[in-house]
């Protein structure tokens, strides 16, 4: 009797062990196909180039994931980059701002994209005199290594603002793909003034309050002398990049829109780009803690934007609103109609 239940206990181990192992060869197999899947598609049309199509996609995320993090922690061998193909390519688009428009996060959105890969640290080659001095080979060993049919994309939001940067971006190429993402100039103005504060505060510094540096308190005008409120005048920046680009090479995307709704933005900046639609709902999740969309590679692999993205902004005196979105009324339907993009902002 003893003997007959053994040998079922066993039998039912038996069956219980290889139904785990099924199950685990499954999700491994199925993790494998997945990365293989959804955004890690051939890639099509003016990025085939001369590797085959199929051969090229599914190195394209292992790439991204595995291979690129040690190239980029340098350590990786000459013998690997070689036998990879890799290489440092300069940027056929740069997200030139605007700060605090988003980005960070259209840069990291944009490099769930097979094709796209980023340059993870804001480069400042351009707005810098002194990595400027240092010449453009030094801009292009600071890019990640790609496939020569994949893009390189940059984004150091201080281009947008600095007078030097369209002549020296013009110089470097003059058919470049520039990216703009803008937000509602009120709030981009606070969401500035937030990011300073947060400096001093963590230094534990005093600051003034908004209202104090966005009012001039002898007028009672807008202090079109503050920084954040002459950043958020975007059509005075644009029109010096214009002396350099045609409006075609522009794209602006709609940043507020990208943190309520991002796919439709990404897939115009895939459109802009020439890139095949590849980046998909299942690559977006709304993470209800962070209050923001957080970016889904594969099942395995997902993230969200930094703290430092998404900062709760400070009550601001609504008449200091209302006084701005007033000034700044005319210069946004002037952007509107130079670049076409009307984004119904108070
Ligand atoms: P706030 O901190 O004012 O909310 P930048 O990267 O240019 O500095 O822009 C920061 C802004 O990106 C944040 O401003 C935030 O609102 C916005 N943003 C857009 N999409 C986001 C996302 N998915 N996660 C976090 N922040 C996002």
């Amino acid at each position: 009797m003893l003997f007959k239940q053994q040998a079922w206990l066993r039998q039912k181990l038996l069956v219980l062990g290889s139904l785990a192992v099924g199950s685990l060869l499954y999700l491994v197999a199925r993790v494998g196909s997945l990365d293989r899947l959804q955004p890690i598609c051939p890639i099509e049309g003016r990025l085939g180039g001369a590797r085959s199509q199929a051969e090229f996609p599914l190195r394209a995320l292992q790439f991204k994931r595995g291979l690129l993090h040690e190239f980029r922690k340098g350590n990786a061998s000459k013998d690997q980059v070689h036998l990879h193909d890799l290489v440092q390519q300069l940027p056929k688009a740069i997200i030139i701002g605007v700060r605090k428009g988003g980005t960070r996060a259209l840069l990291e959105m944009l490099n769930l994209h097979p094709a796209v890969v980023k340059a993870s640290q804001e480069i400042h080659f351009f707005d810098n005199d002194e990595n400027y001095g240092k010449g453009i080979e030094w801009y292009r060993k600071k890019m990640p290594f790609s496939y020569p049919q994949q893009i390189t994309i940059e984004k150091s939001p201080a281009y947008f603002i600095t007078e030097e940067v369209p002549e020296r971006i013009y110089k470097m190429n003059s058919s470049i793909k520039l990216l703009i993402i803008v937000r509602e100039p009120t709030t981009r103005a606070i969401s500035d003034y937030t990011q300073v504060l947060e400096g001093k505060e963590r230094k534990n510094k005093t600051y003034y309050k908004f209202e104090k540096l966005a009012i001039d308190p002898n007028t009672c005008e807008v202090n079109t002398k503050y920084k954040a409120v002459r950043t958020s005048i975007y059509t005075k920046h644009l029109e010096r990049w214009l002396k350099y680009f045609p409006i075609e090479q522009f794209h602006v995307v709609d940043g507020d829109r990208l943190i309520t709704e991002p796919l439709p933005e990404l897939q115009l900046v895939e459109k802009f780009l020439n890139l095949p639609p590849r980046i998909s709902q299942y690559n977006l999740y709304f993470n209800a803690t962070r209050g923001f969309y957080c970016l889904r590679f594969n099942i395995i692999f997902n993230k969200c934007l930094a703290g430092s993205k998404g900062r709760i902004h400070p009550e601001v005196d609504p008449s200091v609103i209302t006084k701005l979105r007033k000034f700044f009324h005319p210069f946004n339907q002037k952007f509107y109609q130079i670049t076409g993009r009307t984004l119904n902002w108070p």
